[in-house]
């Protein structure tokens, strides 16, 4: 298919959204931070169950990055917590709806128990092909690239890859995301417009959507407006328009 110019038709099929805005969620109430992340936490089935009707087939979500290290110890403790108990607690669910669940990032510096319930549920719904649900966490676009560049190096020390022949494409193939086509739309919600280190490779010819709504008010049908707002946008990959 040539891809240089083309309708954004119907609904995209891969999005990506940057799940922002728990802290002031819960500041807003009086509550701590972690408050707002289990809320948020709590809308990710929402949002994934939207997935078929929306025609969303690959959903991809940033959970926690290499930057939110920086966080309290506290805040980190907590959301390394609920990452287990939300793997734990939906692991049935996302099963039995059909959903393929994979994590991309550095699971280096994660705790062991949490790898065993990332690596147990990706073997579990492994043979799920109704949407592809990925989490990245421990995730940065930089570090997933340089990762993908120490591993595409070691094939060329060991004579397996003619340098020669590195280009974008065979870079590709060492990134976390390489049986994934490239998102078609990111989303930010809370109000800011930056992208954050996410999926930055992979975003090269993405459509952006910011929206102001906080995640924990972000809603199926908040969900529905931004993929109705994709459709029909142009996208030309760099080409003059037709
Ligand atoms: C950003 O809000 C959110 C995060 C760093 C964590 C995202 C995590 C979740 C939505 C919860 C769980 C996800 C899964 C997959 C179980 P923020 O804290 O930066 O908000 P702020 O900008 O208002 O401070």
């Amino acid at each position: 298919m040539d891809l240089t110019t083309e309708r954004a038709k119907g609904g995209p099929r891969h999005v990506a959204i940057i799940m922002d805005g728990n802290g002031r969620w819960a500041q807003a109430r009086g509550k701590p931070r972690l408050f707002g992340h289990h809320a948020g936490a709590k809308r990710v089935r929402e949002i994934v169950e939207a997935c078929p009707d929306l025609g969303v087939r690959y959903l991809t979500i940033f959970a926690f990055s290499t930057e939110n290290w920086k966080r309290t110890q506290t805040e980190v403790a907590g959301l390394m917590s609920l990452f287990r108990r939300y793997i734990t607690r939906e692991a049935r669910s996302l099963f039995k709806e059909g959903v393929r669940v994979r994590f991309i990032g550095d699971r280096i510096k994660l705790d062991e128990k949490l790898v065993r319930l990332m690596d147990d549920l990706e073997l579990m719904t492994s043979d799920n092909d109704r949407v592809h649900l990925t989490i990245a966490l421990n995730y940065g676009g930089r570090d997933e690239v340089a990762r993908a560049t120490k591993r595409l190096a070691r094939e060329v020390k060991a004579g397996r890859l003619d340098p020669e022949k590195v280009d974008a494409e065979s870079l590709a193939k060492y990134l976390d995301t390489y049986v994934l086509p490239d998102p078609d739309l990111v989303i930010r919600t809370s109000g800011e417009a930056r992208i954050s280190n996410f999926l930055l490779w992979q975003s090269a010819y993405a459509e952006y959507e910011f929206i102001d709504t906080l995640w924990p008010d972000f809603t199926a049908e908040t969900f529905a407006r931004s993929v109705a707002s994709y459709a029909g946008r142009e996208r030309r990959f760099g080409a003059v328009p037709g």
